[in-house]
């Protein structure tokens, strides 16, 4: 277990539900506050070859929100092709990978930082080494507390319930629940009030009901941000967030 370093585990009720924009932003945010923090995806699947390098998409993406002095290699020690788990990917690819490897990375990097945003892959048991260590054992080794990004719409109940159920499970802590995509101007019935409902049947707080971002794109060679940074400032409760965090 990785001990004394600042930080916050982002993961989700599904892949594809706004980690990355999430990660990024609140980093932007924090950078902004003057807090020295970083965001790492520990590992990627589905990495894009350009240049003959694969490179994460989401780590690029960080650096396409906030200016940092790390190129996404840097942010990403292990990037596989394949569009699959990373466990699968791994074996589909013929590589070996560790947690050991993410771990000593998330070391080196979070010792420099005041902190580290660290993106998951998927959701909690998206299987990271063969079938026994998943996302939920990296954030375990990591010993961060999570930040949960769910869906707005109808199914995000029980996602999210399950999400949080088996983090406790698991012994972490859960500093929140960010619900992403949110329609403030037209939501629909299940929209309006799943929040509530989500965070009397969790007990865990709703950081935030983040909107659709104008402009925003996270693919391709030439990610936008939009005004990603201050929608997160203004709709994230980031001084809640940060007491859930050690020592900031
Ligand atoms: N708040 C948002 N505003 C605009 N587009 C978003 C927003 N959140 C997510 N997206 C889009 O949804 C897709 C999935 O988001 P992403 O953050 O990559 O998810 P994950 O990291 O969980 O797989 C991306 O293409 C991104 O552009
Ligand atoms: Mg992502």
């Amino acid at each position: 277990m990785v001990r004394d370093n600042n930080g916050l585990f982002i993961t989700g009720t599904d892949t594809g539900v706004g980690k990355t924009v999430i990660t990024a932003g609140l980093l932007g945010a924090l950078r902004r506050r003057g807090i020295n923090a970083i965001a790492i995806k520990p590992i990627q699947s589905g990495g894009i070859l350009r240049k003959n390098q694969l490179v994460s998409e989401d780590a690029n993406f960080y650096g396409a929100v906030t200016d940092l002095s790390y190129t996404p290699h840097e942010l990403n020690p292990i990037c596989l092709q394949a569009p699959l788990a990373p466990a699968v990917a791994a074996e589909v690819e013929g590589v070996t990978i560790n947690l050991g490897t993410m771990l000593d990375h998330f070391r080196r990097i979070s010792a420099d930082h005041q902190l580290t945003v660290v993106e998951g892959a998927g959701g909690l048991i998206v299987p990271l080494v063969g079938n026994e260590e998943t996302v939920a054992d990296l954030a375990v080794s990591m010993g961060l507390p999570l930040l949960v990004v769910a869906r707005p719409n109808l199914g995000t109940i029980n996602h999210t319930c399950l999400t949080v159920a088996y983090a406790k499970a698991r012994g972490l802590k859960i500093a929140g629940i960010i619900i992403n995509m949110y329609d403030h101007q037209n939501p629909g019935l299940a929209e309006r009030t799943n929040p509530g409902l989500i965070e009397t049947m969790t007990g865990v707080p709703i950081l935030g009901l983040v909107p659709r971002v104008e402009g925003l794109t996270v693919e391709g060679e030439n990610p936008q941000p939009g005004d990603l940074i201050s929608i997160i400032e203004n709709y994230v409760n980031i001084d809640q967030l940060l007491k859930s965090i050690k020592n900031i």
